[in-house]
């Protein structure tokens, strides 16, 4: 059967997206994600805190639950609005881990191997990495069809995890003949923002994980540091040229251009035809002024909202009814497709 063919999803659309707490979160997270988010708060997306992802690779219990804390703090202050968004943590709605149990069993080992992820996150020695990092994936399957997930806002990073996830609910669909029960969700990734380099390597992602600070603007960063920080960014002697096509060949530069658009809300060809002919130094300080007045503030919201932990924990456990109740009923039915005694009715 090809896509085509396939019975429609009919349901209502829904989005979903989440954020593992397992770093500072860094202006890729804000331009992949977050400012994708509150662009799409309207429709009542579901956010979660990938708690249950996080311990993949080892977290410290003492930390975990300020991490993701950490993370809830990052969505308000990114200014969404926990009236319209549910925010809540993944461990928190136990239908996540109770479906990927499920879904580990539709998804095929081929599949896995061929994620690029695993092969990056377990380097040389994939045989002591946590068989949880292994199957990632399929609990990031689970994340997105308890809800029977739509569109799923992203980085680029993620888009063959939203394959994975579109091939798992069309097997789950075939096999238990229930065409259509499952939609087949979208990827939203579109846009300069969806791969933010590092700015010490236009090749490398930016990244938590880069033991380099100054490979990445982190939300928590003052003004002072996000200054020094793009003056330190590696560049090249060339002036900006004209046209993208010239960009090529050119990462940091390409980089730069792309967050100054991501930020500023434009092209980057509107970018270069403001900037064509000019330097670094010029450019730079530019640069610097857009991301200060986007990210400075959501620090300082953070800040104030992380010392408030009580209207954290609040906003969470509302998050957590209100994604329990959708989650609910919906691995009911799945429970009943797979034939559980427990699901008999
Ligand atoms: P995580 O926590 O690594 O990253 C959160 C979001 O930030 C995006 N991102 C970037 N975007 C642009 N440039 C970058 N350099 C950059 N770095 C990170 C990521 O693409 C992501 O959107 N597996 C997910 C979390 C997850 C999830 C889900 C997401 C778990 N279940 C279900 C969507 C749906 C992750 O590790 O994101």
């Amino acid at each position: 059967m090809t896509e085509d063919t396939l019975p429609p999803y009919l349901g209502p659309q829904r989005v979903l997206s989440g954020i593992q707490p397992s770093g500072a979160l860094h202006l890729g997270n804000y331009l992949g994600a977050l400012k994708k988010f509150v662009a799409l708060q309207d429709q009542g997306p579901l956010l979660f805190v990938a708690d249950l992802h996080a311990i993949t690779v080892w977290q410290e219990p003492q930390q975990l639950a300020a991490q993701t804390r950490e993370i809830a703090a990052a969505y308000i202050a990114s200014g969404l609005d926990p009236m319209k968004a549910s925010i809540f943590p993944q461990s928190a709605v136990p239908a996540h881990a109770e479906l990927a149990w499920i879904f580990n069993c539709v998804a095929r080992l081929g599949w896995l191997d061929r994620m690029t992820q695993f092969k990056e996150k377990s380097g040389a020695h994939k045989e002591r990495a946590s068989v949880g990092l292994y199957t990632y994936p399929v609990l990031q399957a689970a994340d997105i069809l308890i809800y029977k997930a739509t569109h799923v806002p992203v980085g680029e990073d993620q888009k063959q995890h939203l394959e994975l996830t579109r091939d798992v609910a069309q097997k789950f669909n075939h096999d238990f003949d229930a065409p259509g029960f499952f939609p087949l969700p979208e990827p939203l990734i579109a846009g300069p923002g969806a791969r933010v380099m590092s700015l010490r390597d236009g090749r490398a992602k930016m990244s938590k994980s880069d033991p380099s600070d100054n490979s990445r603007l982190n939300l928590m960063d003052e003004a002072d540091a996000i200054v020094q920080k793009i003056k330190k960014a590696k560049t090249d002697p060339e002036p900006l040229p004209e046209t993208l096509a010239e960009l090529k060949g050119r990462p940091e530069a390409e980089n730069l251009v792309g967050i100054y658009a991501a930020l500023a809300d434009q092209s980057a060809e509107q970018v270069l035809a403001q900037f064509a002919g000019k330097g670094f130094g010029t450019f730079k300080p530019a640069l610097a002024e857009v991301a200060v007045a986007t990210l400075a503030p959501i620090g300082v919201r953070m800040r104030a909202l992380m010392d408030d932990p009580v209207e954290i924990d609040r906003v969470l456990k509302q998050g957590a009814e209100r994604a329990n109740a959708i989650a609910e009923p919906i691995l009911k039915e799945v429970k009943a497709k797979v034939g559980y005694w427990s699901a008999r009715s």
